[in-house]
């Protein structure tokens, strides 16, 4: 029997999941991470957030981190409390007690199918393994991951929108949940996926201005995201509050999204295409091109995000299309003081902001705009 504590991170090959892992590794915790793939690709993984070759086999032959090949999430075969009872017997770790399971599987930009497979259909398993979990040690915490994009409340929601949305309800009628984080953009170390979409992002600013630089996004470093995941749960310990998850809303603070955007272009390719839309045109060009989107490309993932920027790009009172979304570093800071209605659990390095008989707290870990903008560099 191992003396370190145990947690399972679902989804911990990925851009969130690897700094996670990171972060439970520096304090001792032993990780086992299921995978879809083999332990060749899940290694190459965690080099692209930088981890080094000689400390990751070190990790591996000292059994502190634990792969798992070949766990499709979204296969029925994982819904059976006896292939997780098999898999944990299989990597040995039957009697040992698992005190975290925390959940970051999501595809955020494959197929519409693929999304919907990795964000829904797999929490069954997820579920499953929870489950078989608790009836040995009651007192495990099971984390799951969300986004704000489960809060939008249009009528074409994206493949990602909806998924979250569907998955948010799943996790809330399982009852099995403790925290619930909750972010928007998150960047750093290891991000690929918006890095490659940039440059077509950018391209499509030629048609209108407001496209990208029209709203304003929440951003979080991804290391600064799992250090609060590490801090809330193992140093503030904030205690779950009954079977409606605690929904943590992290942030460092916010950029204009096509600022965003065109950070992560090389310096040479940031001037601003000329403009063909004129001004006067913008509104209605992106007021269609939100409508029309969805109807003509409803499969097309891609085309369904750009649907929803164009539509975010459209109004000029940024706070009324994203006052509901998310909260900003100045809202959140308004609301500390208002303290007939939150709560100030945490002052340094994290402002955490309750509110008062709802669990759900704003968690700010501010970094100034050169900050934010070195870090989606990364
Ligand atoms: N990135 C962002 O900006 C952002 C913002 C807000 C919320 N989030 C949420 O954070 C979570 C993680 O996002 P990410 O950016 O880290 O995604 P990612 O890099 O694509 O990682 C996804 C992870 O999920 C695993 N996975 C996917 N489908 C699976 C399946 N069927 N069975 C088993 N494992 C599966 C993948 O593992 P293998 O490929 O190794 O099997 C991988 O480890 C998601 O829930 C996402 O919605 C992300």
């Amino acid at each position: 029997m191992n003396n370190k504590k145990t947690v399972i991170i679902l989804g911990g090959t990925g851009f969130v999941g690897r700094a996670v892992t990171e972060k439970y590794l520096k304090h001792n915790w032993r990780v086992i991470i299921p995978t879809r793939s083999n332990i060749d690709r899940a290694k190459y993984n965690f080099l692209l957030h930088g981890f080094s070759k000689n400390v990751l086999e070190g990790y591996i032959a000292n059994n502190i981190i634990l792969f798992a090949p070949n766990v499709d999430l979204s296969n029925p075969k994982w819904t059976r409390v006896n292939s997780w009872t098999q898999l944990l017997i299989h990597i040995d770790i039957s009697n040992d007690p698992v005190s975290r399971i925390i959940n970051l599987v999501g595809e955020t930009s494959k197929s519409a199918v693929e999304i919907l497979k990795s964000n829904v259909d797999a929490l069954e398993s997820v579920f499953t393994l929870v489950k078989c979990i608790k009836s040995k040690n009651n007192n495990v915490l099971f984390i799951n991951m969300g986004s704000v994009a489960e809060k939008k409340s249009d009528k074409y929601l994206s493949p990602y929108e909806y998924s979250k949305k569907i998955a948010r309800q799943k996790i809330e009628k399982s009852n099995l949940c403790d925290f619930y984080f909750v972010a928007h953009y998150i960047k750093g170390k290891g991000e690929q996926k918006v890095k490659l979409a940039a440059s077509k992002l950018w391209r499509k600013l030629k048609y209108s201005r407001k496209w990208l630089f029209g709203f304003k996004v929440s951003v979080i470093d991804v290391d600064d995201l799992a250090e609060i995941i590490y801090h809330i749960i193992e140093i503030n310990k904030i205690i779950p509050r009954g079977h409606k998850p605690i929904e943590l809303n992290v942030t460092n603070g916010e950029l204009i999204f096509g600022e965003m955007i065109k950070r992560l272009l090389s310096k040479d390719k940031r001037n601003i295409p000329k403009q063909i839309i004129p001004r006067w045109l913008e509104n209605s060009f992106l007021y269609l091109y939100s409508i029309i989107i969805p109807i003509v490309n409803p499969n097309d993932q891609f085309a369904r995000r750009l649907a929803s920027y164009a539509k975010r790009g459209l109004s000029h009172s940024k706070k009324q299309i994203e006052g509901g979304i998310f909260k900003t570093t100045e809202e959140i800071k308004n609301l500390a003081l208002d303290t007939d209605n939150y709560d100030v659990l945490g002052i340094s390095p994290n402002l955490i902001v309750a509110i008062k008989h709802s669990p759900e707290i704003y968690v700010l870990r501010e970094r100034n705009k050169v900050e934010l903008e070195r870090l989606i560099e990364m």
